[in-house]
C-alpha cells in the first residue's frame, strides 16, 4: 500500500466532529429521521471530489452525492451557469423560455439518432412514471415487465413495476400489470446456474413468465441499464440485445432506465451505447443536472407523440435554470471528456479492487464498468452470506479514515464505487489506498 506524499484527505478527530454532533440532534428533532444509513458526515462544502464537513474534515468522496455529481462537485461553469440563469428568471412553468429549447437541443444532439425528442421533468421517479404512462398511452395495454431488483423510484407505478420489496413493503397492494421476472444476478443466480454455461435460461423463462402472468395486454418493458439499488449489477454481455429481440418479436415497447446510468458514469454518454441498444423510451436523471434537480425523459417522436396537448407538465420541470444546468453539464461532459475518463479511472480502481478480493476474505464480487463499481461483502466466500453489518462498520471506519462511501444491494451489502467522474489518478489512489485500510480493520 503506498501512501501519496501529499494526502488531500484529513480526519482531525472521532467522527462526529463536535459541529455535526450539534447539527444532527438538531436535526433529528424537527425532519422525520427516514432516510437511510451514512457516514455521521454533515457535509458543509464540496469541490470535484473532494468534500469539507462543518467540522473542517477533508474526505474524498465515492458517492458523488449519489451517482449525480457527475461534472464534480461545484463545477464552477454548472455554478456560473445556474447562477446566471437564476438572475434572470426562475420558474414560468409551460410559457417558453430560452434556456429550455437549447437544453432539449444538446440533449437531442447527445442521444442516438433514433430517439429525437425529449421531455424535462425534475426526478427520476418522474421520468420513470412518466415512461410507465406513455408505454400505457401508446399501445392501449397496461402491463408492464419488470426485473426482480430493479429501482425506478418511490412513487406508485414506479414502486410497482420496481422489484425491490422495501419501497412497497407495508402499503397495501401495488398497481396491477406488473410482471415481474428474474434479472442476470449471476453472482447469485436464481436459477443456481453458471454464467459460462447458462446460455441465458433467465431470459427463456421470459416467455414461461408471460405465459403464467398476462392477462394479453403486454405495454412494454422497463428494465434498467444495470441494476443500480439492487447491488450494481450488471447482465451479461448479450443479455440486452437478446432481450430487445424478444420484445421486439411481440410488439412491446421498451424503456430503459437510464436515471443513474447515463451521462458518462459507465464510460459511455449512455449505457446503452455499449451494445447498440434502440430503447423507445431512455428514462435521464441525476447526472444530467450533476446537482441541480432536473430528469428528462429521451424518446422516440412516434411514441412519445401518443400524449396530446395538456397530457403531460410539471410545476418545475423544464425551468430556464434546469435548462441552463442541463447546457452547462452537456458542454463540460464533452470538453473535459468525462466519459472516457470514466472508462480509465474505472479500470484503475477495478484492478485494485480485484487485487484486494485476493487478499481480502469479505469481499465476495467485484463487479461493473466505467465509475459504476460495486463490492459485495460476505462473511463467507464460499457460502456468500451477505454481511451487512460489515458494510456499516465499513462505512464509518472509511469515513473516519477520510472516505465517504455508500452501501447498495438486495442485502444492504454492496459497497458503492461512484466517485464524480472528474476523479484523477491521485485521488483514485488515495481513496483505494483509504478503502484497503478500512477493510483491514474491520
Ligand atoms: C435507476 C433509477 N431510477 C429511478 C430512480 C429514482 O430517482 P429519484 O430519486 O430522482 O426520484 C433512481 C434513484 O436512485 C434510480 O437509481
Amino acid at each position: 500500500m503506498s501512501m501519496p506524499a501529499t494526502r488531500i484527505t484529513r480526519v482531525t478527530g472521532p467522527l462526529p466532529g463536535p459541529r455535526s454532533k450539534a447539527l444532527f440532534e438538531r436535526w433529528e428533532k424537527v425532519e422525520a429521521q427516514c432516510t437511510g444509513y451514512q457516514a455521521a458526515v454533515a457535509w458543509d462544502r464540496a469541490s470535484g471530489c473532494v468534500i469539507t464537513d462543518v467540522d473542517g474534515n477533508v474526505f474524498l468522496d465515492w458517492t458523488s452525492g449519489v451517482l449525480v455529481t457527475n461534472v464534480g462537485h461545484c463545477h464552477p461553469d454548472l455554478v456560473k451557469a445556474i447562477q446566471d440563469a437564476s438572475a434572470r428568471l426562475l420558474n414560468n412553468y409551460e410559457c417558453l423560455n430560452q434556456p429550455r429549447v437549447e437544453a432539449a437541443e444538446k440533449l437531442v444532439s447527445v442521444m442516438p439518432k433514433h430517439l429525437d425528442k425529449c421531455f424535462f421533468l425534475s426526478t427520476g421517479s418522474e421520468v420513470t412514471e412518466a415512461a410507465v404512462r406513455i408505454m400505457k398511452r401508446k399501445s392501449g395495454k397496461f402491463e408492464i415487465v419488470s426485473f426482480y431488483g430493479g429501482f425506478h423510484g418511490r412513487t406508485s407505478a414506479a414502486a410497482s413495476v420496481g422489484g425491490l420489496a422495501g419501497p412497497k413493503k407495508g402499503y397495501g397492494p401495488s398497481v396491477p400489470g406488473a410482471i415481474r421476472v428474474p434479472f442476470p444476478y449471476c453472482y447469485r443466480c436464481p436459477f443456481q446456474a453458471r454464467r459460462e454455461t447458462c446460455g441465458m435460461l433467465c431470459l427463456d423463462y421470459l416467455d414461461d413468465a408471460v405465459r403464467a402472468n398476462s392477462t394479453g395486454s403486454l405495454a412494454g418493458v422497463m428494465v434498467e441499464a444495470y441494476l443500480g439499488a439492487a447491488g450494481f449489477i450488471f447482465a451479461p454481455q448479450g443479455w440486452f440485445p437478446r432481450l430487445e429481440r424478444w420484445l421486439r418479436g411481440r410488439g412491446l415497447l421498451f424503456a430503459l432506465d437510464e436515471v443513474q446510468s447515463s451521462f458518462g458514469r459507465t464510460g459511455k454518454f449512455f449505457a446503452m451505447e455499449w451494445e447498440g441498444l434502440q430503447p423507445d423510451l431512455v428514462c435521464i436523471g441525476k447526472g444530467i443536472g450533476s446537482g441541480y434537480p432536473v430528469s428528462a425523459i429521451g424518446a422516440r417522436g412516434d411514441v412519445i407523440g401518443a400524449l396530446g396537448k395538456g397530457e403531460m407538465s410539471s410545476t418545475h420541470g423544464g425551468n430556464p435554470v434546469a435548462g441552463a444546468a442541463v447546457c452547462a453539464v452537456i458542454d463540460i461532459m464533452r470538453r473535459e471528456k468525462l466519459a472516457d475518463n470514466a472508462l480509465h479511472m474505472g479500470q484503475i480502481m477495478k484492478a485494485r479492487l480485484l487485487e484486494m478480493q485476493q487478499k481480502c476474505r469479505y469481499i465476495g464480487d467485484v463487479r461493473g464498468q466505467g465509475l459504476v463499481l460495486g463490492v459485495e461483502l460476505v462473511r463467507d466466500k464460499e457460502t456468500k452470506e451477505p454481511a451487512p453489518d460489515l458494510t456499516r462498520k465499513l462505512i464509518d471506519t472509511a469515513a473516519q479514515n477520510g472516505l465517504l462511501i455508500g452501501s447498495v444491494g438486495v442485502f444492504g451489502n454492496v459497497i458503492r464505487v461512484a466517485p464524480p467522474l472528474t476523479i484523477t489518478q491521485a485521488e483514485a489512489h488515495e481513496s483505494m489506498d483509504i478503502f484497503e485500510k478500512s477493510l483491514s480493520e474491520l
